[in-house]
């Protein structure tokens, strides 16, 4: 134990001499800013920001090609479109909910609030990763990895990584609120090297608004490389760093998805709660348990509706994923998250947010059982 402590508090101590100073995401050109290793730093709290590569080597110089320029993650004119954020709980909703709170006693719920938040943050002894999967796009891969690197980030006091692995123009970067882009994984697996401190590596990722990291698949461009040797290279690089990484992978059975799937310690399958989505999902389970070492005590099934109208019996359907050692946590319809667009916490819905953290407690407590 030790050892462990030792590896999370040199971290730390890194972390807090960097003084992090969280860059304003939502001012236009922060984002673009923080990541800008072209430009000297020029204050004094920009020369102590982690986000800036330190000035100690010229890392890019392995880059084959030019120093990639940020691009904004969406279109100004959409993002004007989306609108305001929607609450996940209409106002009756609410009314209802705080009215509960005041007649029932909270004593049974604090504590089960108070497990899991415990349960969510176990020390590790090496950085845990998890993968983040499903059967096919838009079921709500990008939406649970949000949650759960943003649910770790509040409750872990170690750094969290949360690693977009969907080359196929993933949606990561936009549910995590980032505004622009501009390193990529094919990027760092090319810079990063053993003697990197944290504060070099996260001048390559996007901070998080709520706190922690990002690094982005591609740039958005159709067509952008994501293989199997990259993130090899890039997982097993930044884990050293991490306490957490959560990996949002493409759809399987594509073979990215596969090996983070058979190298994380715990992967999460985002079921839709359809009856073709749940079949599709136990097949998968099925193929995880014909593994030469059985993943199944270490796989976790998200069980999301994501619409209003999921009319499937959500008990029968959570018997039918729950093959041995597996959990199954259902995530509930939520106004918030249908919206698309960024994830802004205080936004969820009650169970939604009670969902997202059982989950990472679920996960957690897998997460430690590996070496
Ligand atoms: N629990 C939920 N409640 C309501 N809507 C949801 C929920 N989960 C997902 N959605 C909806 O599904 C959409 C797609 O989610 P998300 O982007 O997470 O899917 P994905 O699997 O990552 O897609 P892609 O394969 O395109 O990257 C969201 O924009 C949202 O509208
Ligand atoms: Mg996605």
């Amino acid at each position: 134990m030790a050892g462990e402590s030792d590896w999370q508090h040199a971290l730390l101590r890194e972390l807090g001499q960097a003084a992090p100073s969280r860059p304003d995401l939502n001012r236009p050109g922060d984002a673009g800013q923080a990541l800008d290793p072209a430009r000297p730093p020029t204050t004094s709290a920009e020369r102590q920001a982690p986000y800036a590569p330190a000035p100690r080597q010229d890392h890019n110089a392995r880059l084959p090609g030019p120093v990639p320029q940020s691009v904004p993650t969406m279109d100004p004119r959409l993002a004007i479109a989306l609108g305001g954020p929607r609450h996940g709980d209409s106002i009756p909703r609410r009314a209802g909910a705080g009215l509960r709170r005041l007649t029932a006693p909270a004593g049974q719920e604090a504590a089960e609030q108070t497990r899991l938040a415990q349960e969510v943050q176990q020390p590790v002894t090496t950085g845990r990763v998890i993968a983040v999967t499903a059967i096919r796009g838009g079921v709500g891969k990008s939406t649970v990895s949000a949650l759960l690197g943003r649910t770790f980030n509040h409750y872990r006091h170690d750094p969290v990584l949360a690693l977009d692995a969907d080359a196929a123009l993933g949606t990561l970067p936009v549910r995590m609120g980032a505004q622009a882009v501009r390193w990529t994984c094919a990027d760092l697996a090319q810079i990063l090297t053993p003697a990197m401190q944290l504060t070099d590596v996260t001048g390559y990722l996007v901070p998080v608004a709520d706190g922690g990291w990002l690094l982005p698949a591609g740039q958005g461009r159709v067509g952008a490389p994501l293989d199997v040797r990259t993130y090899r290279t890039v997982t097993l690089a930044l884990r050293r760093y991490f306490g957490v990484t959560v990996v949002d992978c493409e759809s399987l059975p594509g073979e990215v998805a596969r090996t983070a799937m058979d190298t994380a310690h715990v992967r999460v399958v985002v079921a839709p709660m359809t009856a073709e989505g749940v079949h599709g999902t136990r097949q998968v389970l099925d193929w995880l348990a014909q593994l030469p070492h059985s993943v199944l005590t270490t796989t976790v099934v998200v069980l999301s509706a994501a619409s209003p109208d999921a009319s499937l019996d959500v008990q029968v359907a959570t018997a039918h994923l729950r093959r041995p050692g597996v959990a199954v946590i259902v995530l509930p319809y939520d106004r918030h998250l249908a919206q698309g667009g960024p994830i802004h916490t205080a936004q969820l819905s009650r169970s939604a947010r009670d969902a997202a953290l059982q989950l990472a407690a679920e996960v957690m407590g897998r997460a430690v059982t590996v070496r």
